[in-house]
């Protein structure tokens, strides 16, 4: 099954937002399979935002993401990727719709509340840096 890499910004988890996302995706019939409070070291930070390391704004970027707690999470649920990244809307909060997370919460392209993975490779890439294999736990609906 497949699994993306979603995580609620140090803005989002400020303004108490963590149990409304969670709630989003459990109620659109995603599974959390790990998750974690955490603070994320510089290190870590220009690991998951490489791609970004060439442009104007990555220095903020990072100063912004280990700025503050994050809450890391990792879903799992057919066509999860593309399905989140349609719930969390447009980066821009300013060109994000209403009914999305970013629409309804975000503030600024900075500040938009919730990171999630782009792709299968970035999923991929984005779980493996910041879970280890033992804390995920896939599990099946009990009837
Ligand atoms: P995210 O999905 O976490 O991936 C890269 C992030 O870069 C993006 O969300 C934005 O929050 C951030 N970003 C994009 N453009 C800018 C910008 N012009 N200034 C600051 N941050 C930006």
């Amino acid at each position: 099954m497949e699994q993306t890499f979603l995580m609620v910004k140090p803005d989002g988890v400020q303004r108490n937002l963590i149990g409304e996302i969670v709630k989003r995706f459990e109620s659109k019939g995603f599974q959390l399979v790990g998750a974690k409070l955490m603070t994320i070291t510089p290190d870590l930070a220009e690991q998951h935002y490489a791609e970004h390391k060439e442009r104007p704004f990555f220095g903020e970027l990072v100063e912004f993401i280990t700025s503050g707690p994050v809450f890391a999470m990792a879903w799992e649920g057919e066509n999860v990727i593309a399905i989140a990244r349609e719930m969390m809307g447009k980066t821009n909060p300013s060109e994000a719709l209403p009914g999305t997370i970013r629409g309804d919460y975000g503030m600024t392209v900075g500040k938009n509340v919730i990171h999630g993975s782009d792709s299968p490779e970035s999923a991929n890439r984005e779980l493996g840096l910041f879970f280890n294999n033992d804390e995920l736990s896939s599990y099946t609906k009990q009837d």
